[in-house]
């Protein structure tokens, strides 16, 4: 996939998750359609960014808001919310993936002030949420949703109410909060405009001619104009039916003409950001997904989840499908790096492994969906045992959520793709975050862990830039392989099971992940001249150990590919494809290096002509059992 055609706003830095649309347009029609027609089909051509509810504001020309929003899909309750019957001078519009707060219709989006004076739509997160909601309520502000994005309208409420104007009062808003996000209000101060500013989350504006709009992404506006302006971070401005006005670092004034681009978009390319599979999407989100996870945990992993973790006699960790591996990295990362004693499992073997439970002991529940009905049943089954049970899940308010006694959300925006790529990444982030907490409690040295930790967005962005036209070329050489093996040692082998399991699940190649020691075992009767053999290593102890397994299939005439850390040179120069990686030494590696094993697994699909997006007799999201 050339890098070319990735949209900038839409490519490899912001997290996909909610959508946006605001228009202003100087007279009722201007735009062909009534107003609530327009932000219907907008909110239609956003939907490819997930969301779990929908909301509108309109308002005409004597400043009368209409606002209806509800829980739901576009599909089941547009009639409800009966778009098409409103017209005015000034939309928004809002598809909500939940971060703060479940999906409700008193969640979803817009939310307005105390007073119904501002209306705002948001997408991201913010950091300082919890600070900034307590402080408000001590002001008498009346909250009447759990999110943060309500938090927007009541600051600006106060800004105006201390007599500034609302770009003004826009401009404190900003040095106010902190975190990810791009949103629009309505002030109605100033009613034929629309306020925005953005950091991190996309927002780009169009423009027309009676009218001007603002989306976080091209395909809401694509049936209106092609002429656009990508907002970038730190900037904030407004727009009206006749002006656009950008500014940056909160007050210098940017000529937003210089800044305009002509886009011709296929459609292809409009329902899926820019990317020609979701798959691809998520793959090179990974880096502001792991972002958005780690920006999230600190209010989530409480004291209290470190306690009962470390007071545990035992604890299990489950998973199904990419799940599983990650559950398989935190398992090793507990028992290896705080000495725990863990253990993971495939989630239906639930009935063989939880036997003996009681309240001394702790079931973590790893599951992207927080529906998959084999981590659910297992986790019923150690809740009746009385265990504690923490569920690490990316779905608000999903099941496993809801029936656990501790949650901890990843935030890493909705996955589409059958094949979990940027999940994986974040339930291992996840879990070395914890890991990092109890070492601090229990005073384990763990500098480099921390410092892994940090570095694993950029070093994943840096994987994946460096080597997808790599993956790409080498998928061509090995397409008509009919087997493959990934060998792994210790901190390597859960990501050699994801490695092959990516491959199998939507290449068709039959491939299997087993510890390298054990390849001589009988994996290596299989091999013959040319069988690809995959090879993950990471600088650590099992670095070394690992060479002999190499010269093992090298021996029997295997087509080596190894990833490795750069700094391993002995173990690279054995390698028929050497993917030299940058030097990573604890089993938080998994995350950033893993991202080569389903860039492979994505060409290969591609190069033998199969839809990555959608494997055969795979579903996302497994509920029975
Ligand atoms: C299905 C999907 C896999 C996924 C597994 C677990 O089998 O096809 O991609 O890893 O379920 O899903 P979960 O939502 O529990 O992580």
């Amino acid at each position: 996939m050339s890098r070319d055609i990735i949209y900038c706003a839409a490519g490899n830095r912001v997290l996909i998750v909610c959508g946006i649309i605001g228009v202003c347009q100087r007279e009722k029609l201007v735009l062909g359609e009534p107003i609530g027609s327009f932000l219907k089909k907008a909110l239609q051509r956003l939907e490819y960014r997930g969301y779990d509810s929908v909301g509108f504001a309109v308002i005409d020309k004597d400043r009368r808001i209409t606002l209806r929003k509800k829980k739901g899909k576009l599909a089941e309750i547009e009639n409800i919310l009966g778009f098409d019957a409103f017209d005015g001078v000034v939309g928004i519009a809002h598809t909500r993936w939940a971060t703060h707060g479940e999906p409700s219709d008193r969640n979803a989006h817009p939310h307005i002030d105390c007073n119904g004076c501002v209306v705002v739509i948001h997408n991201g997160t913010l950091q300082n949420y919890q600070e900034l909601k307590e402080l408000l309520i001590s002001r008498g502000h009346l909250l009447r949703s759990d999110t943060d994005t309500e938090l927007i309208a009541h600051i600006i409420e106060e800004k105006i109410r201390e007599g500034l104007t609302p770009l003004e009062a826009l401009r404190e808003t900003v040095k106010t909060i902190k975190g990810a996000y791009a949103f629009l209000a309505y002030i109605c101060k100033e009613p034929d405009k629309i306020f925005f500013a953005k950091n991190v989350s996309p927002i780009v504006i169009g423009l027309g001619n009676g009218f001007n709009m603002i989306a976080s992404d091209i395909p809401a506006m694509i049936s209106h104009t092609k002429r656009v302006i990508v907002v970038e971070d730190g900037e904030m401005g407004y727009i009206s039916p006749d002006t656009i006005y950008i500014e940056k670092d909160n007050n210098t004034p940017i000529d937003p003409m210089s800044r305009v681009i002509t886009v011709d978009w296929t459609p292809e390319m409009i329902d899926k950001g820019g990317y020609p599979h979701y798959m691809a999407k998520e793959i090179y989100e990974q880096p502001i997904a792991i972002r958005s996870t780690l920006a999230g945990l600190p209010d989530q992993i409480t004291d209290e989840i470190l306690r009962i973790l470390l007071r545990a006699r035992r604890i299990y960790i489950a998973g199904a499908g990419t799940s599983y591996h990650a559950a398989m990295v935190i398992d090793f990362m507990m028992r290896n790096i705080v000495d725990l004693d863990s253990r993971s499992f495939i989630s239906s073997e639930y009935l063989s492994t939880l036997r003996s439970l009681d309240d001394n002991d702790v079931f973590i529940a790893v599951s992207q969906s927080g529906e998959t009905i084999d981590t659910l049943m297992a986790m019923r089954r150690a809740k009746s045992m009385n265990a504690k049970v923490i569920a690490v899940t990316n779905v608000l308010g999903s099941t496993i959520a809801r029936e656990a006694d501790y949650k901890i959300y990843m935030r890493a925006g909705p996955e589409i793709g059958v094949a979990a790529t940027k999940t994986f990444a974040t339930e291992v982030i996840t879990g070395a975050y914890i890991v990092e907490k109890l070492c601090l409690v229990r005073g384990i040295e763990c500098s480099q862990l921390s410092k892994e930790i940090r570095i694993s967005p950029s070093i994943t962005e840096l994987i994946i830039n460096k080597y997808f036209k790599e993956m790409e070329s080498l998928s061509k050489i090995l397409k008509e392989a009919r087997n493959m093996y990934f060998l792994g040692r210790g901190s390597t082998l859960p990501i050699s099971y994801e490695g092959a399991l990516k491959v199998k699940e939507i290449s068709y190649i039959h491939a299997e992940a087993y510890p390298a020691g054990e390849s001589k075992h009988g994996p290596i009767a299989l091999v013959e001249p040319g069988f690809p053999v995959v090879f993950t290593i990471f600088d650590d102890e099992y670095g070394e150990l690992i060479i002999n397994n190499i010269e093992e299939m090298k021996a029997r005439g295997a087509y080596t590919i190894i990833a490795a850390s750069e700094n391993l040179e002995r173990q690279l120069k054995l390698a028929n494809k050497p993917i030299a990686l940058p030097t990573m030494r604890t089993p938080v590696a998994s995350a950033p290096y893993v991202a080569i094993h389903q860039m492979l697994a994505y060409n290969l699909a591609v190069s033998r002509g199969y839809d990555p997006d959608k494997p055969r007799n795979l579903a996302k999201t497994v509920t029975v059992e």
